[in-house]
């Protein structure tokens, strides 16, 4: 975990599309005209495009896919010849969303579409999203923002410790300013229900089950990290101690988590 590299774009998109709400999806799906055009904003590879082009039951789709990351955006192609069932045509567009969200011109789309970004971003990003949105009003589906559940089955003792300190790095600044963290999806939903959308929402938790262990792995590690970064020196071997029994119990197949993230669909009405 920790950068957004390729590889754990890859390792979370199965735990994503399990997790996803197919009626927020299907929402969508009947919002859009045939034909659509969609803005997928911090769109990685595109793993947005492969869990819901299929799902939107609409022909002729046509797709940008915007991010800063041109590795990532370079990788798309490759991503999207390695699936197995046919996809829309798309372009990339290398913009970044924190000082030129406003240069993406909402009124060219059918509907914005956003995965695992919002818990990255602050809350004057998301009211400059939530006022563009507000100029050029359309459909938007935000999937996958974290909303602070985290539990492991068996329970540890650090693990009280460690979310702490997750949930501090989590409001660290990752480029947007001050980031939201698991205040993001209610912030998101008031600022579009002030706007006058309308507002659902529905659980997409990531159920990280025994055999899992290279999700787990990479959980750990990245919570680790981001624990080492916030802690004070002082507590860094509780930090690895939790880090070395949480690995052990990965290995051996007896470790579960829950993740819990937020989905939102909205309209204007
Ligand atoms: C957690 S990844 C999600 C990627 C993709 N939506 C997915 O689910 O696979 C966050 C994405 O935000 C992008 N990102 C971060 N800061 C950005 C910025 N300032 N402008 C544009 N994209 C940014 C990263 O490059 C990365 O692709």
């Amino acid at each position: 975990m920790g950068g957004f590299d390729r590889d754990w774009l890859r390792l979370r998109a199965p735990f994503d599309d399990a997790a996803r709400d197919a009626t927020l999806t299907r929402r969508l799906a009947a919002a859009l005209p045939d034909e659509p055009r969609l803005l997928d904003l911090a769109a990685g590879t595109g793993a947005n495009l492969r869990h819901l082009s299929p799902r939107l039951r609409r022909p002729g789709q046509r797709w940008v896919l915007a991010d800063h990351d041109p590795v990532l955006l370079d990788t798309a192609a490759a991503e999207m010849a390695a699936c197995a069932h046919p996809l829309p045509a798309f372009e990339t567009r290398r913009v970044d969303l924190s000082r030129d969200l406003e240069s993406l011109d909402f009124r060219q789309f059918d509907a914005v579409v956003a995965t695992a970004l919002f818990d990255l971003v602050s809350a004057d990003w998301m009211d400059r999203f939530v006022a563009a949105l507000a100029a050029a009003p359309r459909p938007v589906l935000v999937t996958l923002s974290v909303d602070g559940r985290l539990r492991w089955s068996p329970e540890d003792p650090g693990d009280a410790a460690v979310r702490g300190w997750i949930e501090r790095h989590q409001a660290t600044d990752k480029g947007f300013g001050p980031a939201l963290g698991p205040e993001a999806p209610r912030h998101l939903a008031d600022a579009l229900r002030a706007c006058g959308f309308a507002v659902e929402t529905a659980a997409s938790d990531w159920i990280i089950g025994p055999a899992d262990a290279a999700m787990h792995l990479a959980l750990i590690e990245g919570y680790r990290g981001a624990a080492l970064e916030i802690a004070p020196e002082g507590e860094s071997s509780a930090i690895e101690g939790w880090a070395e029994r949480r690995r052990a119990a990965a290995a051996a197949g007896t470790l579960e988590a829950l993740v819990g993230h937020v989905d939102i669909f909205a309209e204007p009405r």
